[in-house]
């Protein structure tokens, strides 16, 4: 229905609320186990390379895109695209689907921290005498579809209830609340790992580069990874940026959002990496990485349970402003599209994003059989979005951003909220190349090295 539109409180509101959407399970559960997997430092260069030459300009072409249009993804394209309507609408829809396949598998592992949250507090994770019983633990409660799906369904419910109360009331509301809270448990965790005896040795594999382990499938998935953690390429940040008003300023805002995710990610990875350092264990664990290697550092740490319960609890906190933006995405697009009311869309799709989550969730027990091209259904939605989907949505972003919309409509809209600044022409035509040129061109290279064209 297309009602006169929320907008948010400020543009602090809407900053902190995208970085919400931005910081997530990608920076503090994702990131530090591909970082592991892949090497390290190397890893970590390509990773910001693939940030600040592609992700951020389709980041803030994004924005842009639903400042200027004032409405969710699918209506934003029936609405301006001038030609190839149906492709674009198709397009829409695409950004509507990846939101549905990533909240589903997403709401998995949130639900997983919540858990991990009563465990720290039931005492389970101080009692851990090696790492091996917290493998064995979590992989115990991961099998067990009760455990999995009541705290999966804890938390569609928490996600639900926040965009039940729209933009302003519930959104703004709770990022303002929760991202500084955040923060500071993010900083007491480093302040710990970096105080631990051998810690150093985290340190350097951060920042001490291996080249001899990147590969192509290695850029593969720093790009894939530079969408997922920005939240880039499926009409969320669009989404937000329909709550705008016309005189905030798209740039900078686009601008702090990367950074502010950037900064959270290497502190992520510094509070992770010295604490497995420092106990001797594995950082190429993969996925169970801070499942099954942190708590047994954890269990083996003076202090371990309260700082097993301030991990868990920021995890937690950084998975719930990730699943309501793409939980709003999703309603603003069915909101924008059809005559129904919020509450009605936001319980129709918490349900369909539960029933969609389950497999996600059995698939580390009960269904773990189930597989496809060698790969568990959970693996599957992660690849396919991550990989897949958000890089090709980035490439829609920039492509009708770079090429459809007029080059005029494009400067005027990023200029209006500007400000005066000197030389913002330049930055502006830098930008614009950027959207129009490298990142179309980056994307589709990494693509065609993915399936096999380019080795
Ligand atoms: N950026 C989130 C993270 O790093 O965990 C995940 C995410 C949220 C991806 C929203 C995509 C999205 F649209």
């Amino acid at each position: 229905m297309l009602e006169k539109r929320e907008h948010w409180g400020n543009r602090f509101g809407f900053i902190l609320a995208a970085a919400g959407s931005a910081v997530g399970l990608g920076n503090i559960w994702k990131f530090p186990y591909i970082t592991g997997e892949n090497g390290g430092a190397a890893f970590v260069i390509i990773y910001l390379l693939c940030i600040f030459i592609v992700g951020v300009p389709v980041l803030i072409a994004e924005v842009l895109l639903g400042r200027y249009s004032q409405l969710g993804p699918v209506t934003t394209f029936r609405r301006y695209a001038r030609k190839h309507k149906t492709f674009w609408v198709a397009a829409g829809g695409l950004f509507f689907l990846t939101g549905l396949i990533i909240l589903s598998y997403y709401n998995v592992v949130a639900g997983w921290s919540a858990g991990y949250v009563v465990e720290s507090i039931s005492g389970h994770i101080a009692a851990f005498t090696s790492s091996g019983d917290a493998a064995v633990h979590f992989q115990a409660l991961i099998s067990s579809p009760w455990w999995i799906l009541s705290f999966q369904f804890v938390f569609v419910l928490a996600g639900g209830l926040v965009v039940y109360f729209g933009v302003k009331n519930g959104i703004e509301k709770i990022a303002r609340l929760l991202m500084p809270v955040f923060f500071i448990i993010l900083v007491l965790l480093v302040i710990w790992g970096i105080s631990l005896e051998g810690s150093a040795a985290g340190l350097r594999f951060l920042w001490e580069p291996d080249w001899s382990t990147v590969s192509f499938n290695t850029v593969l998935t720093a790009l894939g990874h530079a969408f997922f953690t920005l939240s880039v390429g499926m009409g969320v940040l669009l989404t937000y940026g329909s709550y705008l008003k016309k005189d905030d300023n798209v740039f900078f805002s686009g601008i702090m959002i990367a950074l502010l995710d950037t900064l959270i990610a290497l502190l992520a990875g510094l509070a992770i990496f010295t604490s497995v350092f420092a106990m001797g264990f594995d950082p190429a664990e993969g996925p169970g990485l801070v499942f099954n290697v942190l708590p047994a550092v954890f269990a083996n740490m003076p202090g371990g349970s309260i700082f097993s319960l301030l991990f868990f609890s920021l995890l937690s906190i950084a998975a719930l402003t990730s699943t309501i933006s793409i939980l709003e995405m999703l309603v603003s697009t069915l909101l924008d599209e059809s005559n129904l009311s919020r509450h009605r869309v936001v319980i129709g799709t918490s349900a369909m994003i539960f029933i969609l989550g389950i497999p996600s969730a059995l698939s580390f027990g009960k269904w773990s059989h189930l597989q496809l091209f060698g790969r568990s259904i959970f693996d599957v939605m992660d690849y396919l979005s991550a990989n897949i989907l958000l890089p090709l949505g980035g490439l829609l972003v920039a492509v009708f951003v770079g090429w459809y919309m007029q080059k005029r409509e494009v400067h005027d809209e990023l200029l209006r909220g500007f400000g005066d600044s000197y030389g913002k022409r330049r930055v502006t035509a830098v930008w614009f190349d950027l959207v129009k040129y490298a990142a179309p061109v980056l994307i589709f290279l990494v693509f065609l090295s993915a399936i096999g064209v380019l080795k």
